[in-house]
């Protein structure tokens, strides 16, 4: 049996008469299975929390965006909208709504510089990623790729490389020499993504590296 087989009877697990077999398969099915799109299911297992670095920003990949979309900065009362954006592509955390103050401040000509939001041509924004940093990541000065997300019905069109590509250009053209990001282990689209711009895992951990081994990205 397949576990994407096995993964469909998920409902009815009690039908595996060997309690051993049931928890086995409810192990791999909470593993395996993403929750369902506007669900917040949180995961069995805690995702592993993952970095990934690239040590320049040289030869950065160029992704042009499609025609009818277009990116602008950060504009003041933002706040609410990137809120939105990110409660609407995450299923695997509840973003709260202080999140936005802290991970950004309130300096709005920081964010204008730093702050992305990808617009369709009827004016519906669907997606933002910041050019960040980090004054003191492993003792210097990073760039970060920070909180970047599609609404889901605009995720897994490749909307996401465009994206990336002027983020990290930005960073470059800020000053940065190298950048890093935070992600999850439950990420892969966004692990796929990063590897695409030659980020590479941070191991830290033998966690980490036995995550990595899994994931074989
Ligand atoms: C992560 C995110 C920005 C990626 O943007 P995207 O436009 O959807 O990504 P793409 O369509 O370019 O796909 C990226 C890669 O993931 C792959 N992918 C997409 N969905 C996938 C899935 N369900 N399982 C495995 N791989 C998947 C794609 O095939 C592609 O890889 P490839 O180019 O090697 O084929 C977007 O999916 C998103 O907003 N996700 C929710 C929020 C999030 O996780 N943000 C990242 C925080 S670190």
């Amino acid at each position: 049996m397949t576990g994407l087989v096995e993964l469909g009877r998920l409902r009815h697990v009690e039908d595996y008469k060997s309690p051993a077999r049931q928890r086995t398969i409810l192990c791999y099915a909470r593993r395996k299975l993403a929750p369902a799109p506007g669900r917040m299911n949180p995961p069995a297992e805690p995702p592993i929390v993952l970095k990934m670095v690239r040590s320049d920003l040289e030869n950065l990949p160029e992704f042009p965006l499609p025609a009818g979309y277009r990116l602008r900065g950060y504009q003041r009362g933002d706040d609410e909208l990137w809120q939105r954006i990110q409660t609407a592509a995450d299923r695997l955390i509840q973003t709260k709504p202080a999140l936005f103050a802290e991970q950004f401040g309130s300096d709005a000509d920081l964010l204008r510089q730093r702050q992305l939001y990808l617009v369709e041509n009827d004016g519906e924004v669907i997606g933002t990623g910041t050019a960040w940093f980090n004054d003191d990541f492993q003792g210097r000065r990073f760039g970060r790729i920070h909180w970047v997300a599609l609404v889901p019905p605009c995720q897994g069109r490749g909307l996401g490389k465009p994206l990336i590509s002027v983020l990290c250009r930005r960073l470059r053209e800020l000053g940065h020499e190298q950048a890093y990001l935070s992600t999850s282990s439950a990420r892969v689209p966004a692990i796929r993504l990063y590897r695409h711009f030659g980020f590479v895992p941070l191991i830290e951990s033998e966690t980490q590296a036995a995550v990595w081994r899994e994931l074989g990205i």
